[in-house]
């Protein structure tokens, strides 16, 4: 039996946004206070695979990590760090390269729409991106991952590498993780398009809630909010195929640590020019605190460097011996 240990990460692109909050970062922050071992991750390695200008990249990376911080991770109780400082991510995904089959690869989603229709033009990066997404969680032992909805795929393929990976060499070495996705918020849409998911590299910024947007922002965004033109639901049934309505109500119930039913019975029959406001209300009374800490903590970026540096220390206490006991069953 593996000890139960946590891993996530987020790339460090552009800012954090309302659903990598609801559907990750609050969900670190709960597991980190459970008790049990967490490690979350600014994964940089993977934010490459689609070219950022470097400076932008150490700035979205100690915003990240001030974005982390802001929500309640704490160094002393989590291992906070970034990627690219513990070269065990990759020396381990190259071995799960040579794990993972073609065929696995080319089934993955995310890498059909991120790279369009000119799959030629993409970084080889973004195709064996999942590769090295197996080495980040497997490199740890880790045993759960908090994630979103749309990174179920990639876990899976991480449970068939460890599984694949047993059974070529005979071993009972890395664990078959469990991803953990729960809530109300797993997959937060984009507020221009009901179809989409909120992210952090939408192009439109309308169609996201940005962590660092101030308060006449959030309002406006929600208020250019796509919807139909009824009023709320009386009954949560009713929102099943208008999903911009329960897209918000999904919001509201998640920013508020409460259920889309309760927001229903609270909101059931009221416009949407009603319940647009009261949710931009929610959204800067709980987001505020957070942008001013960001803001606070990213005066000080050498503090932020250091909190980092300290954590992929520690990180790299447990995956140099994981690496080390890979190569050996590797033969090398
Ligand atoms: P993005 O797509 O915004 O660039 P990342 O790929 O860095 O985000 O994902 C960081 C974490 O946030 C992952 O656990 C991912 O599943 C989660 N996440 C991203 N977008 C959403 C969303 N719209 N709703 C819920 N969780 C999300
Ligand atoms: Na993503």
């Amino acid at each position: 039996a593996f000890t139960p240990r946590v891993f996530s990460g987020i790339q460090p692109t552009n800012h954090l946004q309302l659903g990598n909050y609801l559907g990750a970062v609050k969900r670190f922050v709960d597991m980190q206070n459970s008790g049990i071992e967490t490690l979350y991750c600014i994964v940089d390695l993977h934010a490459i695979t689609v070219w950022q200008d470097p400076a932008d990249l150490t700035r979205a990376t100690r915003e990240l990590a001030a974005g982390y911080l802001a929500s309640g991770l704490d160094p002393a109780k989590s291992i906070l760090f970034n990627q690219a400082r513990v070269p065990e991510h990759v020396q381990l995904a190259w071995v799960f390269n040579c794990v993972a089959r073609m065929g696995w690869l080319n089934r993955m989603t995310q890498f059909k729409d991120k790279a369009g229709k000119n799959r030629e033009a993409a970084s080889v990066g973004l195709f064996t991106y999942p590769s090295l997404m197996a080495a980040d969680i497997l490199a740890y032992h880790a045993t759960k991952v908090p994630v979103g909805e749309d990174q179920k795929q990639h876990l899976e393929l991480t449970r068939d590498i460890a599984i694949k990976f047993n059974n070529d060499y005979g071993v009972d070495f890395f664990p078959v993780t469990e991803p953990v996705i729960e809530g109300v918020a797993t997959r937060v849409m984009s507020l221009r398009d009901g179809s989409k998911k909120m992210s952090k590299s939408d192009p439109s910024d309308m169609s996201r809630i940005n962590l660092t947007d101030d308060a006449d922002t959030i309002a406006k965004k929600f208020r250019k909010a796509k919807t139909d033109p009824e009023p709320l639901p009386e009954t949560l049934d009713g929102l099943a195929d208008r999903p911009e309505a329960r897209n918000l109500v999904n919001i509201y119930a998640a920013l508020g640590d409460s259920t889309a039913d309760a927001v229903i019975a609270e909101f059931g029959g009221r416009s949407f020019s009603d319940f647009k406001p009261r949710l931009a209300d929610l959204a800067v009374e709980k987001l505020s605190p957070l942008s001013s800490e960001m803001s606070r903590l990213m005066q000080d970026p050498a503090e932020i460097d250091r909190v980092l540096e300290g954590g992929a220390e520690r990180a790299r206490a447990i995956a140099a011996p994981i690496l080390k006991r890979t190569y050996e069953i590797v033969g090398m």
